[in-house]
């Protein structure tokens, strides 16, 4: 476990400085959209997403500078997806990785430009990746179908219909808005690799991923009614506020905290044997105790 903690804390600090650099005056516009998109982007956010790609590319074979345009890349779609989410014609949210949301310190419009423009430049991102034009396709095509409407935008638009009339469709929209990103990250982190894309592996990849994210969901939802603001950085209370179906609609507590177990050994089992796969073989039961 304290190589996990270790690796984590690499990954973040590799992965802040990528950003920093990619999101560097020089390269935009110097504006304030510009700086709510650094204001979003850098300096928070536990980078699961970040280390998953980082960590299956080592799985895999690569280095973790293979990983980090990726890695970069789906970091900038989730701090765009989180803008989107906070505004008043979303979840409302007023904070943000413990600071005012991006639209509370920028206001409305120069948040929702700094979310698009986050996105745009995400693939930008992944098309001038030190990889070839074949891997950087790959991962373009990946990151669009899971970002887009099959994908993130479209569980969040079942998100906002609140209209979930049982688990199995909560699952689904969990899977769609918070799985399929996750399943991004570590699939860009095999497309990284030097390993030739096998399907089975990336579907394996895909088990792990979105396995682990509707547990990580699950997880979200119960810290919005067990944690505290000051110790989430971002409001509790938010779903209930706006009438959101969560976990707790159709089980209890403890019934929720055993689904999340459950998912979370079998994405942990997924690569348990395999060569170095300790690190992300302990990522899924390690998050069901985080606090934030
Ligand atoms: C928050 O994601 C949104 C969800 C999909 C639950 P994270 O909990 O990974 O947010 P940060 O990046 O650590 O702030
Ligand atoms: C958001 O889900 C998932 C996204 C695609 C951003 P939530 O609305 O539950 O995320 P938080 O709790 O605001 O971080
Ligand atoms: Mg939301
Ligand atoms: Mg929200
Ligand atoms: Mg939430």
């Amino acid at each position: 476990m304290s190589e996990l903690k270790a690796r984590l804390a690499l990954d973040a600090d590799l992965i802040e400085d990528t950003l920093d650099k990619l999101l560097c005056k020089d390269k935009l516009n110097g504006s304030d959209m510009a700086e709510a998109m650094r204001y979003a982007t850098l300096g928070g956010g536990k980078r699961i997403r970040a280390f998953l790609a980082i960590e299956f590319c080592r799985l895999f074979g690569g280095s973790e500078t293979d990983a980090l345009y990726y890695a970069a890349a789906v970091e900038m779609v989730h701090a765009y997806s989180l803008i989107h989410d906070d505004l008043p014609a979303m979840d409302n949210d007023d904070m943000r990785r413990g600071k005012p949301s991006c639209h509370r310190a920028f206001g409305e419009s120069c948040a929702l430009l700094a979310g698009d423009a986050l996105l745009t430049y995400a693939f930008y991102v992944c098309a001038v990746a030190p990889h070839s034009a074949e891997k950087n396709v790959l991962a373009v095509k990946t990151l669009s179908e899971c970002a887009g409407a099959g994908g993130m935008c479209g569980g969040q638009e079942l998100d906002l219909m609140l209209d979930c009339p049982d688990y199995e469709s909560l699952k689904k929209l969990h899977h769609l808005k918070t799985g399929e990103l996750i399943r991004a990250a570590a699939t860009l982190g095999y497309i990284a690799s030097p390993c030739e894309y096998d399907p089975e592996v990336a579907a394996r990849i895909s088990d792990y991923a979105l396995s682990l994210g509707l547990a990580f969901q699950i997880e979200d939802d119960l810290l919005d009614v067990r944690s505290t603001t000051e110790e989430l950085g971002k409001p509790v209370g938010s779903d209930e506020k706006n009438g959101k179906k969560t976990v707790l609609s159709y089980m209890t507590v403890e019934e929720a905290d055993n689904e999340a177990r459950r998912l979370s050994t079998h994405a942990a089992e997924l690569f348990a044997e395999q060569n170095d796969g300790e690190v992300v073989s302990e990522l899924p039961l390690y998050l069901l105790t985080r606090k934030k």
